[in-house]
């Protein structure tokens, strides 16, 4: 028997913030990041808010790549508060941080009460980057900073109730995040549609956010405030979260938490700077190489080498030039020094993610160590 389900209600489209006045709520907080105080995105929320006489609190302290003490830090913020809403407002880090503070709210209620008494706060996913597609994942990943390793967390608990996708909201977004934001949702499609668990939901979920990838990723870099291609990406986002909260991903990601957590990275950098060498590897398969052309042309690409692998990689490698992202790691200006001192740790981080466990092409350790150098010396 298998499963599939979308949970979240999705608002999508321009002003779909206003659904925030439609709830009911007497006493929300706000999850969010300074940067969203910086370009007046948190003012916008508040204002919608405040019109309604909805009293809010705000939780600001979230950095890129939660910490666990950042989790604990708005654990107590939610505590004291009791909020009948969580709003979460940022990128994926944001949308994290958030869900493991739901996570963790409702087990330490469980610890105290009996289930019928615990009372979990609606949670409300805003997303402000079109990448991670945490807005419809029941998936965060928190950063141990001690020992630069990335935690993932799964749970349906963490699943968010309802997600809005304004487009207004990711105008801000900078030229050079918007690209690995992009390549993000990219990389979450591909993996999702050649994983082990792949099935029929998640190829259609993940072949239309390819086919919005290729068309509006790029106008999206160039003209950030074109609001038509900026939210063709957030569906694209949403629909490659989709898939592979159903299907799982794949080494990409593996090696892009690996090496995004020793050189601090970016996670959709990291991603995008892997993704082709790994479309390699996973091609010598024949079934990938199968779902390959599948996917090219459900996105409509036309396979102009016969060779669906080379047609997948040319494709990529020419959207990550044209967004500018560097050609390897060591283009990216990780040095060979400082990525040699880290190597064996990566690796055995790499072997040891859970992404690895859906990648389709059999990964042993001198496979992985043969493509993260590819991924850090270039082809
Ligand atoms: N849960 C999942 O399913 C999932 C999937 C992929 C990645 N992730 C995680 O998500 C995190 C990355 O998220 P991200 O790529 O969205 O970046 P991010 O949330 O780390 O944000 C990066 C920076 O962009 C700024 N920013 C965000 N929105 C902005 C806007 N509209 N205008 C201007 N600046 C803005 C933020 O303030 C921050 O400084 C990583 O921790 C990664 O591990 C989670
Ligand atoms: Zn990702």
């Amino acid at each position: 028997m298998r499963f599939f389900q979308v949970k979240p209600a999705i608002y999508y489209g321009e002003d779909s913030l206003k659904r925030v006045q439609e709830g009911n709520y007497k006493n929300v907080c706000i999850a969010t990041d300074q940067g969203m105080v910086k370009f007046g995105i948190l003012k916008m929320l508040t204002d919608l808010l405040d019109e309604k006489g909805i009293s809010y609190h705000v939780f600001s302290d979230i950095e890129s790549d939660p910490s666990t003490d950042i989790v604990e830090k708005g654990l107590m913020h939610i505590i004291m508060n009791k909020p009948d809403a969580l709003i979460a407002i940022g990128g994926g880090s944001v949308i994290d941080a958030a869900k493991a503070i739901i996570f963790y709210c409702v087990n330490f209620k469980r610890i105290l009460f009996e289930d019928r008494f615990v009372h979990k706060p609606e949670f409300i996913a805003i997303p402000t980057t079109a990448g991670t597609g945490s807005e419809v994942t029941e998936y965060a990943v928190i950063t141990d900073k001690k020992n630069n390793t990335k935690i993932p967390l799964t749970d349906i608990l963490m699943m968010p109730d309802t997600a809005i996708l304004d487009p207004k909201l990711i105008e801000s977004v900078p030229p050079r995040a918007t690209a690995a934001t992009g390549m993000d949702v990219l990389t979450h499609a591909i993996e999702a549609f050649i994983s082990t668990n792949n099935n029929p939901f998640s190829r259609c979920y993940a072949s239309k956010a390819t086919e919005l990838v290729f068309k509006s990723l790029y106008e999206s870099y160039e003209n950030g405030s074109n609001l038509t291609a900026k939210s063709s990406m957030q569906i694209a986002s949403c629909m490659a979260g989709i898939a592979f909260n159903s299907a799982g991903l794949g080494i990409t990601h593996s090696i892009a938490h690996a090496v995004g957590a020793s050189f601090h990275l970016p996670h959709g950098l990291a991603n995008a700077i892997v993704l082709p060498y790994v479309i390699k590897f996973n091609g010598q398969n024949g079934r990938v190489e199968h779902l390959y052309q599948r996917l090219l042309s459900a996105a409509g690409i036309l396979n102009v080498s016969g060779d669906a692998t080379e047609t997948m990689y040319n494709s990529v490698v020419a959207l990550s030039q044209s967004l500018n992202i560097p050609a390897c790691l060591k283009d990216a200006g990780v040095t060979e020094e400082a990525y040699l001192a880290d190597r064996e740790a990566m690796l055995q981080k790499a072997m040891a993610d859970v992404c690895t466990t859906t990648n389709p092409q059999t990964v042993d350790y001198e496979a992985m160590k043969k493509v993260m150098d590819q991924a850090y010396y270039g082809l």
